[in-house]
């Protein structure tokens, strides 16, 4: 978190938008931290963003709106919360000539991958991996998210996936000083 991805997405539909194609803008509707009707970057920046739920309903309204008021270019922001079922809609849009850009956190605060990551990122064409400044260290070098419990102390692995927050509840953390409370060591197994 905290590394500029919807700033990039943002950056990228604003120039579909300069070359004249027509654009839409998804969210997660459980993303209400800024706005409801906007998707909004850490630094303020907002564009208007078509909230949707995450089930199956969500996934057919992408479809839908897309092919009926003929976009040509959609983005998905906090792409990480949808459902596996967001795969097979992608994947019908591609092959309906529709231009998608997604923006995403790979792993949750467990250091995980998340599941609609891993199913869609082969199929990009073009992947942008950005890092964010770590909490503790300060090097230029945070891949993953801390998240704090409400004790000020590092969140146990077995929380809940999914928690919308900003600064209250994450940090941007390098590798080393990533800590996950109970998380099991990995075992080496032939
Ligand atoms: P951001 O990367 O655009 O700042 O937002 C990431 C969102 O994902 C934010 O609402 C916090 C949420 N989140 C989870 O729900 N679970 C997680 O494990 C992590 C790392 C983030
Ligand atoms: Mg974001």
């Amino acid at each position: 978190m905290f590394s500029g991805k919807t700033d990039e997405l943002l950056r990228q539909l604003r120039i579909l938008k300069h070359s004249g194609k027509k654009v839409a803008l998804f969210k997660p509707i459980i993303d209400t931290r800024y706005s409801a009707g906007e998707v909004v970057t850490h630094d303020g920046v907002k564009e208007q963003a078509i909230p949707v739920e995450l089930n199956e309903n969500g996934v057919k309204q992408i479809v839908e709106k897309t092919l009926n008021e003929k976009y040509e270019a959609i983005g998905i922001d906090e792409i990480q919360f949808f459902p596996e079922k967001l795969k097979n809609a992608v994947l019908f849009l591609l092959d309906n000539g529709v231009e998608i850009y997604a923006s995403g956190l790979n792993l949750n605060f467990r250091g995980e991958p998340w599941q609609i990551i891993q199913e869609l990122m082969p199929y990009a064409t073009k992947t942008i991996s950005t890092k964010a400044v770590c909490s503790v260290c300060k090097q230029y070098e945070a891949t993953r998210t801390q998240r704090i419990g409400s004790n000020g102390k590092p969140a146990h692995y077995s929380e809940p996936e999914i928690i919308v927050g900003g600064k209250d509840r994450y940090e941007a953390r390098c590798v080393k000083h990533h800590e996950v409370p109970g998380k099991p060591k990995t075992e080496f197994k032939v």
